[in-house]
């Protein structure tokens, strides 16, 4: 067991490892120091961060990613933890509504949906607490991935673990194999889950993450001058940020069907020089929150169905945005970055170089 362990607690989409803000956060910084990540998805950087015993901010626009970054600044106990899953379970009534269809009826065992939309409701309520933080960020973890040889670690049917199954694709796909859902026992998921996770915390630190648009500047009043700032912008092009998380959307309170709707919270990928624009907004907005010899790191990659480069549009975001480049490496994992791209289903057509660029305040 280690003090990193909860950063696993559930994937997330272009997530980047935790290696490197760790690595960047101990080369230049101290302990203490404020660290910002606007697009903060899993909370990766502010994870890191805690680990380094420095506060930090992140902010998403994402609820999937918000419940997940909040997790990993949480402190509770697996005992905690698996006690208040049981206690929501023993009070509860019979779930306000259960979603139906032929795709919930494969996806779970009806016991594990009764149980999940129990867990649902109890959290939708009231989510304040540690403790019920760690539970939601647990259950989201658990609650779509493969079926394992031995005892069941995720809720659902045969799923990705990563990304949530497309409904009329998967009842295609259990059907045409026979798969029915197992009668989980969904407690002791939770516990085997919290003991992995939460065995040895991490240092508590001071900080907070919002569910938020980093494009706006009010989202980021009332908070403390940060010396570094650690991120990763969405990809330009890559869309599926939302419709890919569906299912860990509903189970906090979104539809139980896909949402193809482009949210107006995520940015905009009409073209490359408004995207470029875009991210510039937060770029300014970060600016005006960082200390006159703040850093700003950023990893960036890109995929392949679009013409622009990703290292020319972050060259154009970064213009008069209060941030002056000094250098950019290539990072040397094409296989990791590769990696990314080939789970949403999309062949890259060359590996795709993911940059990491070092910036100062202008
Ligand atoms: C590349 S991911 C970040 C992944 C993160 N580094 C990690 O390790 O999990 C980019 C994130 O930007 C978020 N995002 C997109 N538009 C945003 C906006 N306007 N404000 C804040 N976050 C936004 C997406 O929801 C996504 O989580």
């Amino acid at each position: 067991m280690s003090n990193d362990a909860l950063n696993a607690v559930c994937p997330y989409y272009t997530m980047y490892p935790l290696d490197f803000p760790l690595r960047v956060l101990e080369q230049f910084g101290k302990q203490g120091d404020w660290v910002i990540d606007p697009f903060c998805g899993r909370g990766t950087t502010n994870f890191a961060a805690r680990l380094r015993k420095m506060p930090s901010v992140g902010v998403d626009s994402s609820p999937v990613a918000a419940a997940l970054a909040q997790a990993k600044l949480a402190t509770a106990t697996p005992n905690g933890v698996a006690a208040s899953a049981r206690a929501i379970l023993m009070a509860a009534k019979e779930p306000t509504l259960l979603p139906t269809g032929e795709f919930w009826k494969l996806a779970y065992h009806e016991r594990t949906l009764v149980q999940l939309c129990q867990l649902r409701d109890a959290l939708l309520k009231d989510c304040t607490s540690d403790t019920r933080i760690l539970l939601r960020a647990i259950v989201l973890g658990a609650l779509h991935g493969p079926r394992p040889k031995g005892a069941p670690s995720y809720f659902s049917n045969q799923s990705p673990r990563t990304f949530a199954p497309k409904p009329r694709y998967a009842v295609k796909f259990w059907t045409a194999k026979g798969m029915r859902p197992i009668d989980v026992d969904v407690l002791s998921i939770i516990k085997t889950r919290a003991d992995r996770y939460l065995a040895e915390p991490p240092p508590n630190v001071d900080g907070k993450v919002l569910l938020g648009d980093s494009r706006v500047a009010d989202t980021f009043t009332d908070m403390p001058k940060a010396r570094f700032v650690v991120t990763s912008p969405p990809y330009f092009g890559m869309r599926t940020y939302l419709p890919d998380q569906w299912l860990r959307l509903w189970f906090l309170g979104g539809p139980d069907y896909v949402e193809y709707r482009h949210p107006k919270e995520q940015l905009e990928h009409s073209g490359a020089d408004h995207f470029a624009t875009e991210i510039g907004r937060v770029w300014k907005n970060v600016a005006t929150h960082a200390t006159n010899d703040a850093r700003l790191i950023i990893r960036y990659g890109g995929i392949h169905d679009r013409d622009a480069l990703p290292m020319d549009l972050l060259r154009r975001s970064l213009l008069d945005s209060g941030w002056k480049m000094k250098s950019a490496k290539a990072v040397p994992q094409p296989r990791a970055a590769r990696r990314q791209v080939v789970q949403f289903g999309a062949e890259p057509k060359k590996a795709i170089a993911e940059h990491d660029v070092y910036c100062h305040r202008a």
